[in-house]
């Protein structure tokens, strides 16, 4: 329970428009914004399933004259969003649409924030030049049910020669005028991205719940996210084009994405994103893999949080103690992360002897704060060492008798 006195507050400047089918509404809402010549920022993923034309369509149907820059790669780096930049400039666009994965959604934040305030991005970095004037109008459709960047106040850039990941935002200058989402757009998506992208979204409602700065409007958001992202997510893996499935893991990613407030997440974030930068790991598939061990090592900080997540998720926690409901949070997410899964951290490109590195870079990074249970590296470098246990054991299950400290490695982390 929060009893401090530090001011709290939530603040959303983004129109939120949903519906499958809702790409269609696009021309009209950048129309609604005063935009005519938005530079459309993208990958070449969308370009290839034909989502970039399904977004032109509406766009050309409305009058408008958009300018594409396909050229986001995952994890964007500060050279992609400068080089965004300047084709704005050069092509006098006056507003930006935001279509894929966060990676584009947070190329096009980016662009917005070098377009009004000049320079270079990495000058923007959090705690550095301060973004004092609100991005050009910008819509952003996602086309994968993670991030919840459509929402949030934040872009996460890559530093390639630091090796880090940085955070852009914390103000409400950097957020979408519109989050256009139209679960439709996710169907196609392959099982692995559906999987990683969903977990992300797991962990952003699960870390802000516990995270120190949640508050009642966060906290709420954040359990009906968890709710249909661990109600859901099975199923949309299971089933490319069940509508259903795509709905709700679309609204939870985005009422996931809303649970950050203004704040930041947790340990698992700080991990993720610190690992990010060391090597070019896709985001969710890397969060998801953290997400549980770092639970296991965060529920006795907020033994009745957790124990609230358990029934969110589905678990039956009738008749037991608030510890014992607890657990069931933790179990409930490893089966899950198998189930669905989750490539090892050795499948996405980490090896056990970087642990001491990666477990710095995380107690460094600015996430840590804010985190359930104290954290330091010499924690770090245990839930590290669960996570690469855990992932070892892909396809055995995590937890065959279902009790929770079943081996060796989760009695110590947990400890
Ligand atoms: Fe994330």
């Amino acid at each position: 329970m929060l009893l401090d006195s530090v001011l709290r507050s939530y603040q959303s400047p983004t129109r939120m428009v949903h519906a499958i089918g809702a790409i269609k509404a696009l021309g009209e809402e950048v129309k609604a914004l005063g935009v005519r010549r938005p530079l459309l920022v993208t990958d070449q993923g969308i370009v290839k399933a034909g989502l970039l034309d399904e977004a032109l369509t509406p766009l050309r149907a409305a009058g408008l004259d958009p300018v594409s820059f396909a050229q986001v790669r995952a994890n964007p780096a500060i050279a992609l969003v400068d080089e965004g930049a300047r084709l704005y400039q050069r092509e006098r666009c006056d507003g930006l649409i935001g279509l894929g994965g966060g990676s584009s959604i947070d190329t096009a934040k980016g662009i917005g924030v070098v377009a009004v305030h000049g320079g270079s991005i990495v000058q923007y970095e959090w705690g550095k030049s301060p973004i004092h004037s609100r991005i050009p109008p910008l819509i952003a459709v996602p086309t994968t049910a993670g991030t919840g960047s459509e929402v949030t106040l934040w872009a996460v850039i890559t530093d390639p020669e630091r090796k880090i990941k940085f955070n852009v935002g914390g103000t409400p200058n950097i957020a979408a005028h519109v989050a256009l989402v139209d679960p439709a757009l996710s169907v196609n998506l392959p099982a692995a991205v559906t999987a990683g992208t969903g977990m992300d979204a797991l962990t952003h409602a699960i870390e802000c719940f516990t995270m120190a700065y949640h508050q009642p409007f966060t906290d709420a958001v954040a359990l009906l996210g968890m709710e249909y992202c661990a109600s859901w997510l099975r199923i949309a893996f299971s089933q490319a084009h069940n509508l259903e499935a795509r709905y709700h893991m679309s609204l939870g990613a985005m009422l996931a994405g809303l649970a950050y407030g203004t704040d930041s997440a947790g340990a698992a974030h700080a991990m993720s994103q610190s690992a990010g930068g060391v090597h070019d790991a896709p985001h969710g598939a890397l969060t998801g893999r953290l997400l549980a061990p770092v639970m296991e090592y965060n529920y006795a900080g907020e033994p009745e949080r957790f124990a609230r997540i358990a029934r969110a998720i589905g678990e039956d926690v009738h008749g037991l103690s608030t510890w014992k409901a607890a657990e069931r949070a933790v179990e409930a997410v490893y089966r899950l992360t198998e189930d669905v899964e989750i490539p090892s951290l050795e499948e996405l490109g980490f090896s056990e002897g970087e642990i001491p590195m990666l477990a710095e870079k995380a107690e460094a990074d600015s996430q840590t704060i804010g985190n359930p249970r104290d954290v330091d590296a010499g924690n770090y470098r245990k839930i590290y060492a669960r996570a690469f246990e855990a992932g070892r054991r892909r396809g055995q299950a995590a937890h065959p008798d279902g009790r929770l400290a079943s081996t060796p490695e989760a009695s110590r982390v947990a400890q």
